[in-house]
Formats: C-alpha cells, sequence, structure tokens
C-alpha cells in the first residue's frame, strides 16, 4: 500500500474542509481569525485526522462522513500545540516551521486562538449530515472526554508538573498515553463509531489506537534527540534541557526504539482479525515509529 499517497490525498480533503470550516480573517476578530489560520495551515502531518479516515474505512464506513470529525480532531490538536507551546508551558518558539503562534500574534491571542479552535471543534463534529444522531453524540462525548482532564489535558498537567523530577516507568508512561495516546485513540474509535462499528471490532480499534498513540510520542521523544529541527519545523534537544519526563532520557535510545518496535506489533496483533480495509491503519501504525519528521 502506497501510504504516502494515502495521507497526501487525506491532507488534501482535510485541508479543503478546514479551508471551509476556519473563520475568514475578516470583521471584528480578523487577528483571531487569522492566528487560527496561521498555525493550522503552517504544515503538519494531519496523522490523526488521517487515522479517524482509516478508521471509518476499515470499519466499512464512508470518508465523507467522518471529514468533520476528522477536522474536529486535527482543531484540538492544533490548539494544543499552540498552548504547548506558550511560554507557561514549554516556551518554545518554532512550530511546523514558522514562529509560533504566540511569537507570530503575542500570548493572548495565541491563548484565544486555542481556545477558538477548540470549542470549533465540537461545533464541527457535531455538524456531520448523514450520520445518525446517537452515534454524533458518541463520538461528541468521546472527544470531550479524549481532550480534556481524563485524557490530553490531565497529562499536559503531569507533563508540566514532572520537569526536572525523577519519574519512575510507569508515571512516564502514564503521561505519555494521557497527552497523546488518548486523542489519538479516541481518533481511531471515533472512525470507528461513525461507521456503525460492533463492539467487538471498537474494542481491538481501541486496542491498536492505544498502542499507536503511546509509540507516537516515544518517537516524538526520539526525534527530539536525533532528529533535525529543519525536518522537524520545531526545536530539538529541548526535553533535556528541560528535563522533561522523556523516554529516552529515562530508559536509553536504543530502549525507547525496542519499546515503541513492541508497540508497533502489539498494535498490528490488535487489529489482525480486520481484513484489507485495514491496510491503511497498519501502514499509518509502522510510519509512526519509523518517521524522521
Ligand atoms: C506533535 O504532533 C505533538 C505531539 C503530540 C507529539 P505531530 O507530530 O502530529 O505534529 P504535526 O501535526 O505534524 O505538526
Ligand atoms: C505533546 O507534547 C502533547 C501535546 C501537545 C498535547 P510535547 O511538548 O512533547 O510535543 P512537542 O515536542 O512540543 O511537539
Ligand atoms: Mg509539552
Ligand atoms: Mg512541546
Amino acid at each position: 500500500m502506497d501510504l504516502e499517497r494515502y495521507l497526501s490525498e487525506k491532507s488534501e480533503l482535510v485541508n479543503r474542509t478546514l479551508e471551509r470550516l476556519l473563520p475568514e480573517p475578516e470583521g471584528y476578530a480578523k487577528n483571531l481569525a487569522g492566528a487560527m489560520r496561521y498555525s493550522v495551515f503552517a504544515g503538519g502531518k494531519r496523522i490523526r485526522p488521517a487515522m479517524v479516515l482509516a478508521s471509518t474505512e476499515a470499519c466499512g464506513g464512508k470518508v465523507e462522513d467522518a471529514i468533520m470529525a476528522a477536522c474536529a480532531f486535527e482543531c484540538i490538536h492544533t490548539y494544543s500545540l499552540i498552548h504547548d507551546d506558550l511560554p507557561a508551558m514549554d516556551n518554545d518558539d518554532i512550530r511546523r516551521g514558522k514562529p509560533t503562534c504566540h511569537k507570530a500574534f503575542g500570548e493572548a491571542v495565541a491563548i484565544l486562538a486555542g481556545d477558538a479552535l477548540l470549542t470549533l471543534a465540537f461545533e464541527a463534529a457535531a455538524d456531520s449530515p448523514g450520520v445518525k444522531m446517537e452515534r454524533l453524540l458518541k463520538v461528541v462525548a468521546e472527544l470531550a472526554r479524549a481532550a480534556g482532564y481524563a485524557g490530553m489535558i490531565g497529562g499536559q498537567v503531569m507533563d508540566m508538573e514532572s520537569e526536572g523530577v525523577d519519574v519512575a516507568f510507569p508515571v512516564l508512561e502514564s503521561i505519555h498515553i494521557h497527552k497523546t495516546g488518548a486523542l489519538i485513540t479516541s481518533a481511531v474509535r471515533c472512525g470507528a463509531i461513525i461507521a456503525g462499528a460492533k463492539k467487538g471490532e471498537l474494542e481491538k480499534l481501541t486496542g491498536y489506537g492505544e498502542a499507536v498513540g503511546l509509540s507516537f510520542q516515544i518517537a516524538d521523544d526520539i526525534l527530539n534527540v536525533e532528529g533535525r529541527e529543519e525536518k522537524l519545523g520545531k526545536p530539538v534537544r529541548s526535553d533535556k534541557r528541560r528535563e522533561k519526563a522523556a523516554y529516552p532520557a529515562l530508559v536509553g535510545v536504543v530502549e525507547s526504539k525496542r519499546l515503541a518496535e513492541e508497540l508497533l506489533r502489539k498494535s498490528l496483533c490488535a487489529i489482525e482479525g480486520f481484513d484489507e480495509k485495514a491496510e491503511p491503519l497498519r501502514a499509518i501504525a509502522r510510519f509512526i515509529v519509523e518517521r524522521r519528521n
């Protein structure tokens, strides 16, 4: 399967839809709309929306039914990056190869652009014509849970509170499962829910999503040590400088790579029973641990 082609086709579709969804930079809050667009269209792999769509397809669903939910995940992800880069958090100056949102628009507008993207996500997810109401309701609840206290935000707090602290391995794992894994798992689950997946299918895909979600952040940690800023579009070697709780610092790069490979096997094993419609999901899992950006 040609994953590069798959991802580029899905990105184009997601970008076209985001283009329609995001407010135009005109009128009373044009600076806010400008900041939202700036961060969303600065770049990004669009891996979470691709996972929503790939999961829908794996369950026999239609891409057009899941496109709004896919864009909702990208809105939440981009908001999380804007806030993650703020001086009060990771204090980074470069994201997606450009000055971070707060560098370009100031802190207040960056905070508000994040807020507006978060709420836009729910507006978009709820507006999926053709999808049964009860499925949509489940998707909205899933998205809220994964993005909030019990998921990403909880993880971000653990991440901040672990700076400069010696954390035990289970704590590190829990940080990554929450700050990054939760949203990715939810992307896979929401795609499946939209397609009307059966309970057993949803359970298997949840196992896949959890393994892939954790491996995603381990790979991100490894890239922070081994990657290049030009390729990643964000600073490298910053985890060490900030004494972040990260896999390479705790278990070393070699063991981090081994653990990521183990998670890849686990994720593939979880969806073994799916047919060829799950090939994009399999290829995405591989891409996530092998990627260079
Ligand atoms: C970066 O995510 C932040 C993490 C959760 C590790 P991505 O690597 O998906 O960032 P973009 O969307 O491609 O910029
Ligand atoms: C990723 O955090 C998690 C979220 C943004 C929610 P990181 O701080 O590890 O990600 P990068 O390396 O800045 O992209
Ligand atoms: Mg961070
Ligand atoms: Mg960061």
